[in-house]
């Protein structure tokens, strides 16, 4: 089996990551988090709250509504420009992306590529349905917006979208939240929450689904002002850049992106990536007929999901003056600010944006490992100590002698920490349990304990043992 499928089989068995609504057929593009997945999503959503937010006097957090009015999304442009062309079977009505099935059958990267160029392709190398070999068409745009309606009436009034980024909510609000939060340029307004998108084809697990969880960085910078990258390394590329230009045939990342904030937020992610557990990444410059419809420069940060081969993780947008400028004409409010001599400028905007989902993906890719231990395949997971679910399992070698006991003493010494209690199950058991849930660290509680107070503390990468005073413990995992 390869890489890809051991991890998500992984997910499914431990119920890490699994389809929603099995009982009834699991839709595609659905996937609901069991006990290991939810805290592992919490605790990355945590890292980069802490990180993005928490930690940055110029970024404040918001929580907008899932579910947002049509004019939302006609200002922003998603209700014209938010499409992916979709091919249909004339004769068994097979639907696909347009650009996924030419690049399955002619193995082209077409991404972006014109309506008419894509009918051309079909054309002019006679591609027929992989179903049935029926005649092919191409017809409108799909949009991939999630369409309802708020409230007992069923017109155009009352249309609601479930929203396909959180961006806008912030766009659309970003002038009184800076106030509340007392921000001058530059500064951020984050937001981490579920989007949804109605993709034709949703695909690779977690990678393409229909709900997902966003977390988006809009930062408001003004153009006129010169500006100081504070604590701003630039980012060295060279790595990436190499092994960019090896690997992708659409890149142009032989240059560093021309703009100071480009660089400094592909390096604070990089740097945010790396600490999650993240080694094999590399950046990447859209050309243009990639670019979505608010941006003038966009670059993707790129993982090599092992069999998959490079794809985005997250992207960082420069979106200029877009939003903020269609808000204000759809609205007719003025959503300009202030410099400090008392002119009026409306701010430009640079967004890193990424999915949480294809990023746990990514990072239990990344420590996925299996060893051979008696002619049996072992798993272990090498989760970083800081987003394990579980930092450490308290065992006791045996339930009788008053070890149990003793364990749960152990156990009670380290509340609060991310502990858990197992005492069911041969010792050997228990651990291979444990590495398969990425837990860093495991104690064992055994006759010793009774005599001198000391455990066994196991770390799961390198199953090395040490002896450790209980009372020592906390400080030696915490
Ligand atoms: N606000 C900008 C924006 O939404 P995007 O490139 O369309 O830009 C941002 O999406 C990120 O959201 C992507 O880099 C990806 O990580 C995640 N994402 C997008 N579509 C997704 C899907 N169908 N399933 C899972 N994650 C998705």
């Amino acid at each position: 089996m390869n890489k890809i499928d051991s991890v998500v089989n992984l997910c499914a068995r431990r119920r890490v990551i699994y389809p929603s609504s099995e009982l009834y057929g699991s839709p595609a593009g659905f996937y609901n988090y069991g006990p290991l997945g939810a805290q592992l999503k919490r605790n990355v959503e945590n890292s980069w709250w802490q990180r993005f937010v928490r930690n940055r006097e110029d970024v404040a957090g918001m929580d907008g509504c899932v579910l947002t009015p049509r004019k939302v999304w006609e200002a922003s442009g998603h209700l014209a420009a938010f499409n992916d062309p979709l091919v249909e079977c004339k004769k068994c009505k097979f639907r696909e992306r347009a650009d996924h099935l030419i690049k399955q059958e002619l193995g082209a990267e077409v991404e972006g590529e014109s309506l008419e160029a894509l009918r051309e392709l079909v054309k002019k190398h006679s591609l027929k349905c992989p179903k049935c070999k029926g005649e092919l068409a191409i017809g409108e745009p799909f949009n991939l917006m999630f369409k309802t309606h708020a409230g007992a009436t069923a017109d155009e009034s009352s249309e609601a979208y479930l929203r396909p980024e959180t961006a806008q909510l912030i766009f659309t609000d970003y002038k009184t939240l800076a106030l509340a939060a007392r921000l001058q340029p530059p500064f951020g307004i984050a937001q981490l929450g579920k989007a949804f998108r109605n993709e034709i084809a949703p695909r690779q697990f977690v990678f393409r689904c229909r709900e997902f969880t966003q977390y988006e960085l809009e930062y408001f910078y003004n153009d006129e002002c010169p500006f100081e990258i504070r604590d701003g390394e630039v980012l060295a590329l060279t790595a990436e850049d190499e092994a960019a230009k090896r690997e992708a045939k659409l890149t142009k990342i032989s240059t560093l992106p021309a703009s100071k904030w480009m660089q400094y937020w592909l390096g604070e992610y990089l740097d945010w990536l790396r600490g999650l557990g993240l080694r094999d990444l590399r950046v990447r410059q859209h050309v243009k007929k990639e670019l979505s419809h608010y941006s003038s420069d966009t670059w993707d940060v790129e993982f090599l999901y092992a069999e998959w081969g490079w794809k985005e993780l997250l992207g960082i947008a420069e979106r200029g003056t877009f939003d903020i400028d269609s808000h204000a004409k759809a609205s007719g409010k003025d959503l300009s600010l202030c410099d400090g001599l008392g002119k009026k400028f409306v701010p430009r905007v640079i967004e890193p944006s990424g999915g949480i989902d294809r990023l746990l993906f990514a990072i239990l890719t990344q420590a996925f490992n299996e060893k051979e231990e008696k002619s049996e395949k072992k798993t272990v997971l090498s989760l970083e100590a800081s987003i394990a679910p579980t930092l450490a399992c308290v065992f006791p070698l045996v339930k009788k002698d008053g070890i149990a006991e003793k364990a749960r003493e152990a156990f009670g010494l380290l509340k609060g920490l991310a502990v858990e209690y197992d005492e069911s199950g041969s010792i050997g058991k228990r651990y291979a349990r444990a590495d398969e849930a990425g837990t860093p660290f495991c104690v064992t509680v055994d006759y010793q304990t009774l005599e001198d107070g000391t455990v066994t503390l196991r770390a799961r990468d390198t199953a090395k043992q040490e002896r450790v005073k209980i009372t020592e413990l906390r400080e030696k995992i915490g």
